[in-house]
């Protein structure tokens, strides 16, 4: 024994780095089967799979430049950061952006901007700025509701995030005066931190679950009267990351809570299917939809991703025969997030934010519904010239979600489906949960919303309006090609909006729905 510790003892450090790297061959070459190159390569073939594990983050930090990154890019990413903790977010020398590109987007400003008087609205508060659309005010619901925002917090459930970022994001809106949508795992104590909510339920029905899997209507209105917060209800048919495909929240992320709110089993991925139970076509969804709305009195609305418009077209033809149906439309683009998708999916399945929308609003203005829907935009809007273009085409309000997590410290490392969120955003992990103050990140998120909708505000001034709903087709021009230059959004995408019924910020300001606390 003495010999052996002897000669233990007597190996130099180079010598145990030289064991250490002979054990390392022997495993890859004769014990490991799944890696050819660590195989074929012993020792060495190690660096590959570790330069690849670190390639995302050289790039960000080092390679790519400022405007090439996906889903955001680093300038996107900084207006966001700054805005959030109110720093300059200015740039200095002109724009970095080639703005000959292709899709590019140009705001038409008028000679003199808008002039606000004195007593204006927004003299006082220079980010108020509501929906000029009230849900539910055609459909006469019980409890209609203005939000006191143009942008609001996407569907994101608890569950895809940490308790803690809802907490944020349910403070940050309350601040802000905007709504939290829930996202599809049900209501959860973060979200009732005293900020507007849509509750919001896909198949799975969290929240709202029977106990064969269905829904409960009776579930659904203890919830609502329970919680008087909810301002509306949003049934999600799909989503733009993976439409028709239905939910995944990984095993790694279903803790005791998370099972609790959603009446599911701890430590297996919780599945929600691609269909509903409680209808199956499309008469049938508008039932369901006033049935809800009839029980709880509120706003009810569909989310999808478009794709194809035949179904559309039938849901159109019902409305406008019965005078029913949904409330609001929120329109998610393919360019959507997700905390879990198949890149198949989440790459090529349904039209990007622009295509669908534009599909989907002519189809409705040509029957002359447009007016009674409150059009809600998804997918990468929340930035005000981008927001400014969604108005253009007839949206009314643009919800948010990884805008809104980056306001609240997201790094976009892209792994929410992993539960190792670095930033602790979108995980369970209660040590990476930790490093976010709810107190702080809410007040990032609220100055996020409320930096936007300054700028909003200002470049609608600019292009002589009052109100972004003002905007037109023919105020926003986007680089098309080469051979046409730059086209109106109205010769691009061959459709006018039907104008917004809008007579001053200080009519919405009196209005006796507006959401918010003003
Ligand atoms: C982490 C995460 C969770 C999401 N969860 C849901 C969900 O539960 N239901 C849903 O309809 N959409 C969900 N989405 C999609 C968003 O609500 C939104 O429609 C999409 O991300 C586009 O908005 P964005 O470009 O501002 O992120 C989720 C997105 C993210 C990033």
């Amino acid at each position: 024994m003495d010999i052996i510790l002897d000669f233990l003892t007597n190996i130099s450090w180079w010598g145990w780095i030289l064991i250490v790297l002979a054990g390392v061959a022997i495993r890859d070459i004769f014990f490991q089967k799944a890696h050819t190159i660590s195989h074929n390569y012993p020792i060495v073939g190690h660096l590959r799979y570790w330069l690849e594990s670190i390639g995302p983050e050289m790039r960000q930090y080092f390679v790519a430049n400022n405007r090439e990154e996906l889903p955001f890019n680093r300038i996107e990413r900084g207006w966001i950061y700054a805005s959030a903790k109110k720093e300059n977010n200015y740039e200095g020398f002109g724009t970095d952006r080639d703005i000959y590109a292709h899709q590019h987007i140009f705001v038409n400003n008028a000679m003199m901007p808008y002039k606000i008087a004195d007593n204006h609205p927004n003299k006082i508060d220079k980010t108020f700025l509501p929906c000029a659309k009230v849900m539910g005010e055609f459909n006469k619901r019980k409890r209609p509701y203005r939000p006191a925002s143009v942008i609001n917090v996407s569907a994101m459930s608890f569950g895809s995030l940490s308790a803690k970022a809802v907490e944020s994001l349910n403070k940050g809106v309350k601040i802000a005066c905007a709504y939290h949508n829930t996202g599809e795992g049900g209501l959860s104590p973060y979200h009732s931190h005293g900020g507007d909510v849509v509750f919001h339920f896909g198949t799975g029905y969290f929240g709202v679950r029977a106990d064969d899997g269905g829904f409960s209507m009776e579930k659904m209105v203890k919830l609502v009267n329970d919680n008087p917060f909810i301002k509306a209800i949003e049934v999600k048919l799909s989503q733009g990351a993976k439409p028709g495909k239905g939910g995944v929240l990984p095993a790694a992320k279903i803790t005791k809570e998370i099972a609790k709110i959603r009446g599911v089993e701890v430590g297996k991925d919780v599945l929600s299917p691609p269909n509903h139970k409680a209808f199956s076509n499309v008469p049938e969804m508008v039932d369901f939809i006033e049935k809800i709305a009839e029980a709880t009195g509120l706003p009810v609305g569909i989310k999808a991703a478009i794709g194809k418009l035949e179904q559309w077209e039938e849901l159109a033809d019902i409305m406008k025969k019965t005078g029913k149906g949904p409330d609001f439309i929120t329109v998610d683009g393919g360019e959507g997030g997700t905390g879990a998708a198949p890149p198949s999916f989440a790459d090529h399945v349904s039209l990007p934010w622009v295509y669908g929308f534009s599909d989907l609003y002519c189809l409705f203005k040509d029957k002359g519904l447009s007016e009674r829907i409150v059009f809600i935009g998804s997918g990468k809007l929340g930035f005000p010239a981008k927001a400014a273009m969604a108005f253009a085409m007839g949206a009314d309000c643009i919800n948010v979600a990884r805008e809104a997590m980056m306001s609240i410290g997201c790094i976009q490392s892209q792994v929410c489906h992993t539960n190792r969120c670095p930033s602790g955003v979108a995980t369970q992990s209660k040590w990476l949960q930790n490093g976010i103050d709810p107190t702080l990140k809410s007040e990032r998120l609220a100055q996020y919303f409320k930096t936007f909708r300054k700028e909003f505000i200002e470049i609608t001034h600019a292009a002589g309006y009052e109100h972004p709903c003002q905007f037109k087709m023919s105020d926003i021009e986007i680089n098309v090609d080469d051979h046409n230059l730059s086209k109106e959004l109205s010769r691009t995408y061959m459709y006018n909006k039907t104008p917004v019924p809008f007579t001053s910020m200080q009519t919405l300001k009196d209005c006796s729905y507006l959401g918010g606390v003003y």
